[in-house]
């Protein structure tokens, strides 16, 4: 038997993400700086932890309900109620997931298979793509400009839809390059979408993590909110990426499938983690203020840094990502990373790992130390001054 003759062809065929490559090289250096990670550097705060570690102390080492423990769906429903103004129905409507990335393939396993099409603006989160075409469907690439600020347009939209169209996946504010949308921008969409037969599922991961303005979601508009599949965790949010814990929430007869899938293929999100997650939603506030003062502290720091040193950068307002044009150096998306982490030890991404149309731009993220953010800029100037010299 060949055994590559037993996979299938459309998981064989979906290339792995393209910023391995960078950080198989990093692992490798001394002294080299990382703005290539997209998980806070801050610990998950103590009180959180402790919720976690009590929880093993007494013994709390079940399963929980398939849908995640009702207090903590009771939790989720009471914030986003209170900081977002949406409302849920904890038993019909949340479901707690294992991250945000188990509630994005859910949805796209119970929405889409072969034949159908998810429309993707890009450059966007590395997964969406490849959720996609592991279920049969075909991605449809929308390239948002910079000169939009990455945000989606409706006439972009409305270009991109066929007949064969049943997904928007939409993720803001965005990683990679930091853009949010405002309301003023989603009332131009909702219009588009609202007598279509379209889902938007909508990656909103990042939603605490914003530095102007208000978070918007399509499915505060009354129109959109049972045709939006509300995706959420607290990897970003609470500094949680090791836990494994996120949620979505969405109609039910959406919802009523994606448990079954979730209870048979995962049974239930890790029980020390719902712990966890509801202490960070009960008492968490104060450590997100913290962490996102100091994040905004870093932005600045950076986008400054990039300007300074000749690289156009346009102002992110949201994540822990800044996504400067990095064309004046006479180099592609590939070559300025490779050679900046070659030469100068600094990683960033290229932006061509999340969308044909990040090529000219790279992904740096200041989701670490001031100083090792300073570092990075007097290296990446010393890199720009060879290049322009
Ligand atoms: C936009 C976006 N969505 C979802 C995820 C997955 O997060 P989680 O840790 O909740 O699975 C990430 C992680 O980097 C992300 O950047």
């Amino acid at each position: 038997m060949n055994l590559k003759d037993m996979l299938r062809r459309n998981v064989v065929d979906t290339p792995p993400s393209g910023i391995r490559k960078y950080f198989d090289l990093i692992n490798e250096m001394k002294d080299a700086i990382s703005l290539g990670i997209g998980e806070p550097d801050f610990e998950t705060p103590w009180s959180v932890r402790e919720e976690g570690i009590w929880s093993l102390e007494k013994g709390k080492t079940h399963y929980s309900s398939n849908a995640g423990s009702v207090e903590l769906r009771q939790e989720i429903c009471r914030y986003l109620k209170s900081r977002f103004s949406l409302q849920y129905d904890p038993v019909h409507e949340v479901l707690v997931t294992v991250g945000g990335s188990e509630a994005i393939d859910l949805a796209l396993r119970v929405l889409v298979g072969p034949g159908d099409e998810v429309l993707i603006p890009e450059p966007c989160y590395v997964a969406y793509k490849g959720c996609t075409l592991f279920t049969g469907a075909t991605p449809v690439p929308i390239p948002l400009k910079a000169e939009n600020r990455f945000r989606l347009q409706p006439e972009e939209l409305l270009a991109a839809i066929t007949p064969r169209t049943k997904v928007l996946l939409l993720g803001y504010p965005n990683n990679p390059t930091g853009a949010t949308m405002d309301r003023e921008d989603y009332v131009r969409l909702v219009d588009v979408l609202k007598d279509r037969d379209i889902i938007v599922i909508s990656d909103e991961i990042y939603a605490e993590l914003l530095y102007q303005g208000k978070h918007a979601s399509l499915a505060e508009f009354p129109e959109m909110r049972d045709r939006t599949v509300l995706v959420s965790g607290f990897s970003k949010t609470f500094a949680m990426t090791g836990w494994r814990i996120g949620y979505v929430c969405c109609h039910p007869d959406l919802m009523e499938q994606m448990k079954k899938i979730h209870q048979f293929a995962i049974m239930c999100s890790p029980t020390t983690a719902q712990y966890a997650a509801v202490e960070a939603l009960k008492n968490g506030r104060p450590d997100v203020e913290r962490m996102v003062a100091e994040y905004n502290r870093r932005r600045r720091l950076m986008v400054d840094g990039f300007r300074k040193v000749g690289l156009d950068c346009f102002e992110p307002y949201g994540a822990f990502y800044v996504f400067p044009d990095v064309r004046k150096s006479g180099l592609n998306s590939d070559q300025f990373c490779e050679r900046l982490l070659l030469e100068e030890k600094v990683l960033m991404v290229p932006g061509t790992a999340f969308g044909d149309c990040g090529e000219g731009f790279a992904r740096a993220t200041y989701a670490t130390s001031l100083e090792n953010i300073r570092e990075a800029l007097f290296r990446i100037g010393r890199f720009m001054e060879k290049m322009l010299g």
